[in-house]
Protein backbone atom coordinates (compact mmCIF):
# COMPACT_ATOMS: atom_id res chain seq x y z
CA UNK A 1 0.00 0.00 0.00
CA UNK A 2 1.58 3.15 -0.95
CA UNK A 3 0.36 6.84 0.22
CA UNK A 4 -2.36 6.64 -2.26
CA UNK A 5 -4.02 3.58 -1.52
CA UNK A 6 -3.63 4.54 2.28
CA UNK A 7 -5.91 7.66 1.62
CA UNK A 8 -8.03 5.58 -0.40
CA UNK A 9 -8.50 3.41 2.67
CA UNK A 10 -9.07 5.74 5.30
CA UNK A 11 -10.78 7.88 3.67
CA UNK A 12 -13.35 5.34 2.32
CA UNK A 13 -16.48 6.68 2.77
CA UNK A 14 -17.90 6.55 6.70
CA UNK A 15 -17.24 5.90 10.16
CA UNK A 16 -17.16 2.32 9.35
CA UNK A 17 -13.67 3.12 7.50
CA UNK A 18 -12.01 4.24 11.02
CA UNK A 19 -11.96 0.90 11.70
CA UNK A 20 -11.05 -0.62 8.85
CA UNK A 21 -7.89 1.25 8.38
CA UNK A 22 -6.94 0.48 12.29
CA UNK A 23 -7.35 -3.18 11.46
CA UNK A 24 -5.35 -2.95 7.86
CA UNK A 25 -2.78 -0.10 8.68
CA UNK A 26 0.88 -1.16 9.24
CA UNK A 27 3.79 1.47 9.37
CA UNK A 28 5.96 -0.20 6.89
CA UNK A 29 3.30 0.54 4.48
CA UNK A 30 3.76 4.37 5.07
CA UNK A 31 7.72 3.95 4.79
CA UNK A 32 7.97 2.88 1.52
CA UNK A 33 6.92 6.17 0.33
CA UNK A 34 11.19 7.44 1.08
CA UNK A 35 14.03 7.19 -0.46
CA UNK A 36 15.17 4.70 2.34
CA UNK A 37 12.80 1.85 0.88
CA UNK A 38 15.53 2.20 -2.34
CA UNK A 39 18.51 3.28 -0.79
CA UNK A 40 18.52 2.90 2.73
CA UNK A 41 19.77 6.49 3.60
CA UNK A 42 17.22 9.60 4.14
CA UNK A 43 17.12 13.17 4.15
CA UNK A 44 14.07 15.03 5.55
CA UNK A 45 15.11 18.29 3.17
CA UNK A 46 15.13 16.26 0.18
CA UNK A 47 12.04 14.70 1.24
CA UNK A 48 10.12 17.59 1.84
CA UNK A 49 11.67 19.64 -0.75
CA UNK A 50 13.91 18.49 -3.66
CA UNK A 51 12.25 15.18 -4.03
CA UNK A 52 9.38 17.14 -5.76
CA UNK A 53 11.92 18.91 -8.23
CA UNK A 54 13.09 15.72 -9.08
CA UNK A 55 9.32 14.80 -9.30
CA UNK A 56 7.79 17.60 -11.70
CA UNK A 57 6.49 19.68 -9.42
CA UNK A 58 9.32 21.93 -9.24
CA UNK A 59 7.30 25.34 -10.46
CA UNK A 60 4.89 24.05 -8.12
CA UNK A 61 4.10 26.97 -5.45
CA UNK A 62 5.81 25.73 -2.09
CA UNK A 63 5.69 28.96 0.27
CA UNK A 64 3.64 31.77 0.57
CA UNK A 65 4.74 34.12 3.10
CA UNK A 66 3.57 37.62 4.49
CA UNK A 67 4.16 39.71 7.12
CA UNK A 68 2.29 43.46 6.13
CA UNK A 69 5.75 44.56 5.15
CA UNK A 70 6.81 41.60 3.12
CA UNK A 71 5.20 39.18 0.65
CA UNK A 72 6.62 36.58 -1.71
CA UNK A 73 6.61 33.25 -3.15
CA UNK A 74 8.78 30.69 -3.83
CA UNK A 75 7.81 27.60 -5.97
CA UNK A 76 9.41 24.25 -4.75
CA UNK A 77 12.80 24.34 -6.88
CA UNK A 78 13.75 28.19 -5.72
CA UNK A 79 13.39 26.53 -1.87
CA UNK A 80 15.94 23.62 -3.44
CA UNK A 81 18.34 26.12 -5.07
CA UNK A 82 18.63 28.61 -2.37
CA UNK A 83 18.83 26.11 0.68
CA UNK A 84 21.30 24.14 -1.89
CA UNK A 85 23.20 27.25 -1.08
CA UNK A 86 23.14 27.62 2.83
CA UNK A 87 24.10 24.11 3.09
CA UNK A 88 27.40 24.81 1.10
CA UNK A 89 27.87 28.04 3.29
CA UNK A 90 27.20 25.43 6.24
CA UNK A 91 29.94 23.22 4.83
CA UNK A 92 32.54 25.83 4.17
CA UNK A 93 32.69 26.25 7.99
CA UNK A 94 32.59 22.83 8.32
CA UNK A 95 29.44 22.24 9.69
CA UNK A 96 29.03 18.72 9.59
CA UNK A 97 26.69 15.73 10.63
CA UNK A 98 24.94 15.81 14.31
CA UNK A 99 26.33 19.14 15.04
CA UNK A 100 23.67 21.15 16.65
CA UNK A 101 22.35 24.75 14.50
CA UNK A 102 19.88 27.49 15.78
CA UNK A 103 18.12 29.49 14.61
CA UNK A 104 16.85 32.37 16.42
CA UNK A 105 14.90 34.94 14.29
CA UNK A 106 11.07 35.93 13.41
CA UNK A 107 9.42 33.83 10.56
CA UNK A 108 10.95 35.05 7.21
CA UNK A 109 11.33 33.02 4.23
CA UNK A 110 15.05 33.07 4.94
CA UNK A 111 14.64 31.43 8.38
CA UNK A 112 12.89 28.23 6.25
CA UNK A 113 16.09 28.63 3.95
CA UNK A 114 18.25 28.51 6.58
CA UNK A 115 16.48 25.23 8.50
CA UNK A 116 16.31 23.21 4.66
CA UNK A 117 20.24 24.14 4.66
CA UNK A 118 20.96 22.84 7.90
CA UNK A 119 19.16 19.80 7.36
CA UNK A 120 20.78 19.61 4.36
CA UNK A 121 24.34 19.05 5.61
CA UNK A 122 22.83 16.36 7.87
CA UNK A 123 23.00 18.74 10.98
CA UNK A 124 20.46 18.98 13.78
CA UNK A 125 17.96 22.25 13.98
CA UNK A 126 17.41 24.04 17.17
CA UNK A 127 14.96 26.43 16.42
CA UNK A 128 14.64 28.86 19.22
CA UNK A 129 10.99 31.85 19.89
CA UNK A 130 11.98 35.24 18.93
CA UNK A 131 10.92 36.58 22.17
CA UNK A 132 13.33 34.38 24.41
CA UNK A 133 15.76 36.41 26.48
CA UNK A 134 19.22 36.23 27.36
CA UNK A 135 19.02 33.58 30.02
CA UNK A 136 16.81 31.42 27.64
CA UNK A 137 18.86 31.41 24.77
CA UNK A 138 22.12 30.65 26.90
CA UNK A 139 20.23 27.52 28.79
CA UNK A 140 19.58 26.01 25.43
CA UNK A 141 22.55 27.05 23.35
CA UNK A 142 24.61 25.63 25.90
CA UNK A 143 22.60 22.73 27.18
CA UNK A 144 22.73 21.49 23.49
CA UNK A 145 26.89 22.42 22.60
CA UNK A 146 25.24 24.39 19.54
CA UNK A 147 28.27 25.06 17.05
CA UNK A 148 26.48 27.91 15.00
CA UNK A 149 23.30 29.87 15.08
CA UNK A 150 21.16 31.81 12.35
CA UNK A 151 20.02 35.61 14.01
CA UNK A 152 18.67 38.89 13.02
CA UNK A 153 20.96 42.21 14.11
CA UNK A 154 17.95 42.91 16.66
CA UNK A 155 18.41 39.69 18.69
CA UNK A 156 22.00 39.75 18.15
CA UNK A 157 22.47 40.82 21.59
CA UNK A 158 20.87 38.45 23.35
CA UNK A 159 23.01 36.01 22.38
CA UNK A 160 25.92 35.65 24.77
CA UNK A 161 28.96 34.35 22.78
CA UNK A 162 31.38 35.26 25.40
CA UNK A 163 29.88 32.33 27.67
CA UNK A 164 29.32 29.93 25.05
CA UNK A 165 32.46 28.71 23.85
CA UNK A 166 31.32 25.97 21.84
CA UNK A 167 29.38 28.70 19.49
CA UNK A 168 31.75 29.15 16.52
CA UNK A 169 29.64 30.75 14.35
CA UNK A 170 27.13 33.30 14.21
CA UNK A 171 25.48 33.53 10.44
CA UNK A 172 23.49 37.03 10.80
CA UNK A 173 20.58 37.95 7.90
CA UNK A 174 20.23 41.31 7.35
CA UNK A 175 22.90 44.33 7.48
CA UNK A 176 25.62 43.77 10.46
CA UNK A 177 28.36 45.38 9.35
CA UNK A 178 27.88 47.99 12.22
CA UNK A 179 27.97 45.28 14.98
CA UNK A 180 30.79 43.21 13.16
CA UNK A 181 33.92 42.65 15.33
CA UNK A 182 35.00 40.29 12.45
CA UNK A 183 33.35 37.13 13.95
CA UNK A 184 29.78 37.65 12.11
CA UNK A 185 28.97 36.08 8.95
CA UNK A 186 26.56 37.84 6.63
CA UNK A 187 24.15 34.91 5.69
CA UNK A 188 22.68 36.19 2.71
CA UNK A 189 26.18 37.56 1.23
CA UNK A 190 27.97 34.33 1.62
CA UNK A 191 24.76 32.42 0.31
CA UNK A 192 24.73 35.15 -2.97
CA UNK A 193 28.29 33.69 -3.14
CA UNK A 194 27.54 29.73 -2.99
CA UNK A 195 26.68 27.27 -5.85
CA UNK A 196 23.41 25.56 -6.44
CA UNK A 197 24.55 22.84 -6.72
CA UNK A 198 24.69 20.50 -3.54
CA UNK A 199 24.69 16.92 -2.87
CA UNK A 200 22.54 17.00 0.80
CA UNK A 201 24.42 14.63 3.52
CA UNK A 202 22.34 10.73 3.18
CA UNK A 203 21.36 9.88 6.55
CA UNK A 204 20.08 6.82 8.46
CA UNK A 205 16.45 6.76 9.92
CA UNK A 206 17.97 6.68 13.21
CA UNK A 207 20.40 10.40 12.68
CA UNK A 208 19.06 13.23 14.14
CA UNK A 209 16.91 15.90 12.57
CA UNK A 210 15.61 18.64 15.29
CA UNK A 211 15.79 19.48 18.86
CA UNK A 212 12.64 21.57 20.94
CA UNK A 213 12.87 22.51 23.88
CA UNK A 214 10.12 22.38 26.20
CA UNK A 215 8.96 22.88 29.88
CA UNK A 216 8.32 20.21 32.20
CA UNK A 217 6.75 20.12 35.37
CA UNK A 218 10.33 21.19 37.27
CA UNK A 219 13.57 22.25 36.14
CA UNK A 220 15.00 23.60 33.36
CA UNK A 221 13.66 23.08 30.05
CA UNK A 222 14.46 19.55 28.29
CA UNK A 223 15.50 19.45 24.71
CA UNK A 224 13.60 16.99 22.91
CA UNK A 225 15.49 15.12 20.41
CA UNK A 226 13.80 13.85 17.08
CA UNK A 227 15.28 11.53 14.65
CA UNK A 228 14.63 11.58 10.96
CA UNK A 229 12.53 8.23 11.16
CA UNK A 230 9.28 11.22 11.99
CA UNK A 231 9.23 12.17 8.63
CA UNK A 232 6.61 8.75 8.91
CA UNK A 233 4.37 10.38 10.88
CA UNK A 234 4.31 13.81 9.46
CA UNK A 235 3.27 12.67 6.40
CA UNK A 236 0.94 9.84 7.37
CA UNK A 237 -0.72 12.25 9.58
CA UNK A 238 -0.40 15.11 6.70
CA UNK A 239 -2.82 13.07 4.69
CA UNK A 240 -5.45 11.24 7.19
CA UNK A 241 -5.38 13.76 9.90
CA UNK A 242 -4.95 17.17 7.95
CA UNK A 243 -6.53 15.83 4.63
CA UNK A 244 -3.29 17.87 2.40
CA UNK A 245 -4.35 17.05 -0.83
CA UNK A 246 -3.15 18.21 -4.16
CA UNK A 247 -4.15 21.54 -5.05
CA UNK A 248 -4.68 22.46 -1.20
CA UNK A 249 -3.37 25.85 0.09
CA UNK A 250 -2.70 25.26 4.01
CA UNK A 251 -1.71 27.15 7.09
CA UNK A 252 -0.42 26.59 10.28
CA UNK A 253 -0.22 29.89 12.40
CA UNK A 254 2.51 28.35 15.04
CA UNK A 255 6.05 29.27 14.92
CA UNK A 256 8.65 27.11 14.20
CA UNK A 257 10.16 28.01 17.59
CA UNK A 258 7.46 25.22 18.70
CA UNK A 259 7.11 22.21 17.99
CA UNK A 260 3.71 22.57 16.18
CA UNK A 261 5.25 25.14 13.73
CA UNK A 262 7.96 22.23 12.59
CA UNK A 263 6.07 19.37 12.19
CA UNK A 264 3.30 21.03 10.97
CA UNK A 265 4.26 24.01 10.04
CA UNK A 266 7.11 22.71 7.61
CA UNK A 267 7.36 19.08 7.81
CA UNK A 268 3.79 17.59 7.25
CA UNK A 269 3.14 20.09 4.17
CA UNK A 270 5.51 19.73 2.43
CA UNK A 271 5.84 16.04 2.55
CA UNK A 272 3.04 16.28 1.38
CA UNK A 273 3.60 18.77 -1.39
CA UNK A 274 0.90 21.09 -0.88
CA UNK A 275 1.44 24.94 -1.06
CA UNK A 276 2.08 26.37 2.35
CA UNK A 277 1.33 29.36 4.10
CA UNK A 278 3.81 31.04 6.77
CA UNK A 279 2.54 34.64 8.66
CA UNK A 280 5.13 36.73 9.96
CA UNK A 281 3.61 39.65 12.61
CA UNK A 282 1.44 39.74 14.87
CA UNK A 283 -2.22 38.40 15.68
CA UNK A 284 -5.35 40.12 15.05
CA UNK A 285 -8.39 38.93 13.52
CA UNK A 286 -8.35 41.54 10.76
CA UNK A 287 -4.45 39.96 9.47
CA UNK A 288 -5.62 36.39 10.38
CA UNK A 289 -8.85 36.73 8.18
CA UNK A 290 -7.36 38.66 5.45
CA UNK A 291 -4.56 35.72 5.01
CA UNK A 292 -7.66 33.19 4.65
CA UNK A 293 -9.52 35.14 1.73
CA UNK A 294 -6.23 36.49 -0.10
CA UNK A 295 -4.41 33.23 -0.39
CA UNK A 296 -7.88 31.31 -0.64
CA UNK A 297 -6.38 28.76 2.55
CA UNK A 298 -8.05 25.56 2.41
CA UNK A 299 -6.90 23.75 5.94
CA UNK A 300 -6.40 25.80 8.79
CA UNK A 301 -4.29 24.59 11.75
CA UNK A 302 -4.46 26.94 14.90
CA UNK A 303 -4.66 27.01 18.54
CA UNK A 304 -7.72 27.28 21.16
CA UNK A 305 -6.17 30.53 22.47
CA UNK A 306 -6.31 31.75 18.84
CA UNK A 307 -9.93 30.67 18.27
CA UNK A 308 -11.04 32.28 21.36
CA UNK A 309 -10.01 35.56 20.66
CA UNK A 310 -11.08 35.11 17.34
CA UNK A 311 -14.43 34.61 18.89
CA UNK A 312 -13.82 37.41 21.25
CA UNK A 313 -13.16 39.77 18.24
CA UNK A 314 -16.51 42.05 16.91
CA UNK A 315 -18.92 40.26 15.31
CA UNK A 316 -19.24 42.02 12.14
CA UNK A 317 -15.70 41.22 10.89
CA UNK A 318 -16.64 37.53 10.01
CA UNK A 319 -18.55 39.49 7.28
CA UNK A 320 -15.79 41.47 6.12
CA UNK A 321 -13.75 38.87 4.50
CA UNK A 322 -14.71 35.84 2.17
CA UNK A 323 -13.75 32.74 4.37
CA UNK A 324 -15.99 30.52 2.11
CA UNK A 325 -12.16 28.77 0.99
CA UNK A 326 -11.67 26.92 4.20
CA UNK A 327 -12.62 23.12 3.97
CA UNK A 328 -10.53 21.57 6.93
CA UNK A 329 -9.58 23.35 10.52
CA UNK A 330 -7.99 21.81 13.27
CA UNK A 331 -6.56 23.03 16.36
CA UNK A 332 -4.29 21.54 19.52
CA UNK A 333 -1.90 22.67 22.25
CA UNK A 334 -4.67 22.74 25.13
CA UNK A 335 -7.99 22.09 25.56
CA UNK A 336 -10.54 23.17 22.83
CA UNK A 337 -13.68 24.17 24.67
CA UNK A 338 -17.42 22.64 23.20
CA UNK A 339 -18.01 25.84 23.46
CA UNK A 340 -14.91 26.87 20.78
CA UNK A 341 -15.93 24.33 18.82
CA UNK A 342 -20.06 25.46 18.67
CA UNK A 343 -19.18 28.90 18.01
CA UNK A 344 -16.51 27.57 14.93
CA UNK A 345 -19.22 25.92 13.39
CA UNK A 346 -21.79 28.99 13.41
CA UNK A 347 -18.74 31.33 12.91
CA UNK A 348 -16.87 29.52 9.88
CA UNK A 349 -19.30 26.53 9.24
CA UNK A 350 -16.79 24.17 9.81
CA UNK A 351 -15.94 21.74 12.59
CA UNK A 352 -13.22 22.44 15.00
CA UNK A 353 -11.28 19.36 14.69
CA UNK A 354 -8.73 18.73 17.86
CA UNK A 355 -6.18 16.84 17.88
CA UNK A 356 -3.55 15.96 20.61
CA UNK A 357 -0.10 15.18 20.94
CA UNK A 358 2.90 16.85 22.53
CA UNK A 359 6.92 18.39 21.88
CA UNK A 360 8.39 14.72 22.59
CA UNK A 361 5.59 13.06 20.67
CA UNK A 362 6.80 15.02 17.29
CA UNK A 363 3.83 14.36 15.50
CA UNK A 364 -0.44 14.15 16.16
CA UNK A 365 -1.51 10.82 17.91
CA UNK A 366 -5.33 10.96 19.24
CA UNK A 367 -7.36 13.71 16.61
CA UNK A 368 -10.61 14.05 15.56
CA UNK A 369 -10.59 12.77 11.68
CA UNK A 370 -12.33 14.65 8.90
CA UNK A 371 -14.77 12.03 8.55
CA UNK A 372 -15.66 11.24 12.20
CA UNK A 373 -18.26 12.10 13.66
CA UNK A 374 -17.09 15.10 16.60
CA UNK A 375 -17.85 15.03 20.54
CA UNK A 376 -17.19 18.67 21.76
CA UNK A 377 -14.75 18.79 24.09
CA UNK A 378 -13.00 15.45 23.03
CA UNK A 379 -9.50 14.77 21.51
CA UNK A 380 -10.90 11.89 19.24
CA UNK A 381 -9.10 9.20 18.76
CA UNK A 382 -5.81 7.06 18.37
CA UNK A 383 -4.61 7.27 14.87
CA UNK A 384 -4.82 3.76 12.86
CA UNK A 385 -1.72 2.11 14.22
CA UNK A 386 -1.82 3.85 17.51
CA UNK A 387 -2.56 2.45 21.11
CA UNK A 388 -3.57 4.61 23.37
CA UNK A 389 -4.83 3.62 27.00
CA UNK A 390 -5.94 4.87 30.35
CA UNK A 391 -3.35 3.41 32.97
CA UNK A 392 -3.73 3.68 36.92
CA UNK A 393 -0.71 4.70 39.23
CA UNK A 394 0.88 1.65 39.12
CA UNK A 395 0.33 1.36 35.17
CA UNK A 396 -2.51 -0.72 34.91
CA UNK A 397 -5.04 -0.01 32.02
CA UNK A 398 -7.85 1.15 33.36
CA UNK A 399 -11.44 0.57 32.07
CA UNK A 400 -13.46 3.26 30.05
CA UNK A 401 -14.31 6.10 31.72
CA UNK A 402 -11.85 5.81 34.53
CA UNK A 403 -9.73 8.70 34.33
CA UNK A 404 -5.88 8.10 34.54
CA UNK A 405 -2.46 8.53 33.10
CA UNK A 406 -2.60 8.88 29.25
CA UNK A 407 -0.16 7.00 27.75
CA UNK A 408 0.48 5.39 24.46
CA UNK A 409 2.15 1.82 23.84
CA UNK A 410 5.91 2.77 22.62
CA UNK A 411 7.43 2.65 19.08
CA UNK A 412 5.37 4.99 16.92
CA UNK A 413 7.59 6.64 14.12
CA UNK A 414 8.00 9.96 15.53
CA UNK A 415 8.84 9.55 19.37
CA UNK A 416 11.42 11.92 20.77
CA UNK A 417 14.76 9.66 21.16
CA UNK A 418 16.13 11.27 23.83
CA UNK A 419 16.40 14.34 26.25
CA UNK A 420 19.55 15.69 25.50
CA UNK A 421 21.80 15.14 28.33
CA UNK A 422 19.35 13.78 30.63
CA UNK A 423 18.66 10.00 30.01
CA UNK A 424 17.28 10.28 33.66
CA UNK A 425 14.42 12.41 32.48
CA UNK A 426 13.91 10.55 29.03
CA UNK A 427 13.28 7.31 31.61
CA UNK A 428 10.58 8.60 33.60
CA UNK A 429 8.24 8.95 30.45
CA UNK A 430 8.43 5.10 30.35
CA UNK A 431 8.59 4.01 33.77
CA UNK A 432 6.03 1.60 32.60
CA UNK A 433 7.27 -1.27 30.52
CA UNK A 434 6.22 -0.75 27.25
CA UNK A 435 4.51 2.77 27.63
CA UNK A 436 4.60 6.83 27.50
CA UNK A 437 3.26 8.18 30.09
CA UNK A 438 2.70 11.50 28.85
CA UNK A 439 1.69 13.55 32.39
CA UNK A 440 -1.77 14.04 31.35
CA UNK A 441 -4.38 12.90 32.96
CA UNK A 442 -7.67 12.07 30.81
CA UNK A 443 -10.05 9.09 29.95
CA UNK A 444 -11.68 6.63 27.08
CA UNK A 445 -15.57 6.99 26.93
CA UNK A 446 -17.58 3.62 25.47
CA UNK A 447 -16.75 4.58 22.07
CA UNK A 448 -13.07 4.92 22.47
CA UNK A 449 -13.04 8.65 22.29
CA UNK A 450 -10.63 10.48 24.66
CA UNK A 451 -11.33 12.80 27.06
CA UNK A 452 -8.33 15.26 28.30
CA UNK A 453 -9.02 15.97 32.15
CA UNK A 454 -5.37 18.28 32.80
CA UNK A 455 -1.99 17.52 33.50
CA UNK A 456 -1.47 14.99 36.13
CA UNK A 457 -0.47 17.40 38.82
CA UNK A 458 -3.42 19.89 37.55
CA UNK A 459 -5.92 17.34 38.87
CA UNK A 460 -8.45 18.47 41.63
CA UNK A 461 -9.67 17.05 44.28
CA UNK A 462 -12.51 18.06 46.36
CA UNK A 463 -14.19 16.58 49.12
CA UNK A 464 -13.11 13.89 48.20
CA UNK A 465 -14.48 14.38 44.48
CA UNK A 466 -11.94 13.86 40.93
CA UNK A 467 -12.04 17.62 39.10
CA UNK A 468 -10.56 18.28 36.19
CA UNK A 469 -9.97 22.34 35.70
CA UNK A 470 -10.46 22.35 32.17
CA UNK A 471 -14.13 21.02 32.92
CA UNK A 472 -14.38 23.80 34.67
CA UNK A 473 -13.13 26.57 32.81
CA UNK A 474 -14.80 25.36 29.70
CA UNK A 475 -18.25 26.14 31.67
CA UNK A 476 -16.45 29.08 32.81
CA UNK A 477 -16.02 30.73 29.04
CA UNK A 478 -19.48 29.85 28.35
CA UNK A 479 -20.62 32.74 30.55
CA UNK A 480 -20.34 35.99 28.11
CA UNK A 481 -18.42 37.84 30.55
CA UNK A 482 -15.83 35.42 30.63
CA UNK A 483 -12.87 36.02 28.32
CA UNK A 484 -10.53 33.55 29.19
CA UNK A 485 -10.54 31.55 33.10
CA UNK A 486 -7.82 29.12 34.48
CA UNK A 487 -8.98 26.65 37.69
CA UNK A 488 -6.46 26.10 40.16
CA UNK A 489 -7.01 23.49 43.35
CA UNK A 490 -6.38 25.89 46.67
CA UNK A 491 -5.28 24.01 49.43
CA UNK A 492 -8.21 24.28 51.90
CA UNK A 493 -8.73 22.15 55.36
CA UNK A 494 -12.31 21.55 54.76
CA UNK A 495 -12.36 20.01 51.46
CA UNK A 496 -8.66 19.12 50.62
CA UNK A 497 -8.81 21.21 47.97
CA UNK A 498 -11.55 23.79 47.06
CA UNK A 499 -11.55 25.35 42.91
CA UNK A 500 -10.32 29.39 42.86
CA UNK A 501 -10.47 30.82 39.59
CA UNK A 502 -8.84 33.17 38.18
CA UNK A 503 -10.63 35.41 35.14
CA UNK A 504 -10.42 37.99 32.44
CA UNK A 505 -13.48 39.47 31.28
CA UNK A 506 -14.58 40.33 27.83
CA UNK A 507 -14.70 44.17 26.70
CA UNK A 508 -17.61 46.04 28.07
CA UNK A 509 -17.91 44.08 31.66
CA UNK A 510 -16.37 45.15 34.60
CA UNK A 511 -15.37 43.61 37.92
CA UNK A 512 -17.90 43.22 40.74
CA UNK A 513 -18.99 40.80 43.75
CA UNK A 514 -22.50 40.50 41.93
CA UNK A 515 -20.43 39.32 38.80
CA UNK A 516 -18.25 36.47 40.90
CA UNK A 517 -21.95 35.65 42.28
CA UNK A 518 -23.70 35.36 39.39
CA UNK A 519 -20.54 33.34 37.41
CA UNK A 520 -20.44 30.75 40.33
CA UNK A 521 -24.28 30.31 40.31
CA UNK A 522 -23.81 29.89 36.47
CA UNK A 523 -20.88 26.90 37.23
CA UNK A 524 -22.78 25.42 39.89
CA UNK A 525 -25.83 25.16 37.77
CA UNK A 526 -24.51 24.53 34.85
CA UNK A 527 -21.93 21.77 35.76
CA UNK A 528 -22.04 20.82 39.41
CA UNK A 529 -22.14 22.04 42.54
CA UNK A 530 -18.80 20.75 43.87
CA UNK A 531 -17.22 22.29 40.21
CA UNK A 532 -18.40 25.93 41.27
CA UNK A 533 -15.61 27.70 42.03
CA UNK A 534 -15.40 28.52 45.45
CA UNK A 535 -13.44 31.55 44.79
CA UNK A 536 -12.60 33.84 41.91
CA UNK A 537 -10.05 36.69 41.48
CA UNK A 538 -10.25 38.55 38.22
CA UNK A 539 -7.32 39.36 36.50
CA UNK A 540 -6.46 41.97 33.28
CA UNK A 541 -4.56 39.01 31.64
CA UNK A 542 -3.75 35.76 32.87
CA UNK A 543 -0.35 33.83 32.37
CA UNK A 544 -0.11 31.95 29.12
CA UNK A 545 2.38 29.92 27.50
CA UNK A 546 3.39 30.63 23.80
CA UNK A 547 2.05 28.17 22.59
CA UNK A 548 -1.26 29.37 24.64
CA UNK A 549 -1.51 27.72 27.56
CA UNK A 550 -2.92 29.01 30.38
CA UNK A 551 -0.28 28.60 33.19
CA UNK A 552 -1.96 27.30 36.19
CA UNK A 553 1.39 26.52 37.98
CA UNK A 554 1.96 29.86 37.86
CA UNK A 555 -1.53 30.39 39.10
CA UNK A 556 -0.68 28.28 42.20
CA UNK A 557 2.48 30.23 42.27
CA UNK A 558 0.82 33.38 42.49
CA UNK A 559 -1.63 32.16 44.87
CA UNK A 560 0.53 29.95 47.13
CA UNK A 561 2.77 33.29 47.36
CA UNK A 562 5.62 30.73 45.76
CA UNK A 563 8.26 31.78 43.43
CA UNK A 564 6.72 31.31 39.81
CA UNK A 565 10.09 28.82 38.58
CA UNK A 566 11.41 28.99 34.72
CA UNK A 567 9.21 31.54 32.89
CA UNK A 568 11.01 31.51 29.72
CA UNK A 569 8.40 30.04 27.61
CA UNK A 570 5.41 32.18 29.15
CA UNK A 571 4.09 35.03 26.42
CA UNK A 572 4.85 39.07 26.93
C1 LIG B 1 0.70 19.42 26.20
C2 LIG B 1 1.86 19.36 25.26
C3 LIG B 1 1.99 19.54 20.41
C4 LIG B 1 1.34 20.78 20.17
C5 LIG B 1 1.74 21.95 20.99
C6 LIG B 1 1.79 21.71 22.45
C7 LIG B 1 -1.55 19.86 26.04
C8 LIG B 1 -1.84 19.45 23.57
C9 LIG B 1 -3.97 19.20 23.48
C10 LIG B 1 -5.34 18.98 23.21
C11 LIG B 1 -5.79 19.24 25.49
C12 LIG B 1 -3.62 19.42 24.81
C13 LIG B 1 -1.34 18.60 26.84
C14 LIG B 1 0.01 18.11 26.38
N1 LIG B 1 -2.30 19.58 24.83
N2 LIG B 1 -2.86 19.22 22.74
N3 LIG B 1 -5.78 18.76 21.97
N4 LIG B 1 -6.22 19.02 24.25
N5 LIG B 1 -4.51 19.45 25.81
O1 LIG B 1 2.89 20.94 22.75
O2 LIG B 1 3.91 22.42 24.47
O3 LIG B 1 4.59 19.99 24.22
O4 LIG B 1 2.37 20.66 25.18
O5 LIG B 1 -0.26 20.31 25.69
O6 LIG B 1 -1.29 18.91 28.20
O7 LIG B 1 0.66 17.30 27.32
P1 LIG B 1 3.53 21.03 24.17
Amino acid sequence: MNGEQLESVVYASNMGSYEQACKRFQWKDVESHFTWSRTGKVNMAHEAIDRHVYEGRGHKTALLYCDGQREEAYTFMQLCMESNRFGNVLRKYNVAKGDRVFIFMPRSPELIIALLGILKVGAVAGPLFEAFMETAVKDRLEDSGAVAIVTTPELLGRIRRDELPELKHIFVVGDCSSLDDGSLIDFKAEVNQASYEFEPEWLDREDGLIIHYTSGSTGKPKGVYHVQNAMIQHYYTGKVVLDLQEDDVYWCTADPGWVTGTSYGIFAPWLNGVTNVIRGGRFSPENWYRTIERYQVNIWYSAPTAFRMLMGANEEILDKYDLSSLRHVLSVGEPLNPEVVRWGWKAYGQRIHDTWWMTETGGQLICNYPQMAIKPGSMGKPLPGIEAAILDDEGRELPPNRMGHLAIRTGWPSMMRKIWNNPVKYDEYFRFNGWYVSGDSAYMDEEGYFWFQGRIDDVINSSGERIGPFEVESKLVEHPAVAEAGVIGKPDPLRGEIIKAFISLREGYQPSDELKEEIYGFVREGLSAHAAPREIEFKDRLPKTRSGKIMRRVLKAWELQLPTGDLSTIED
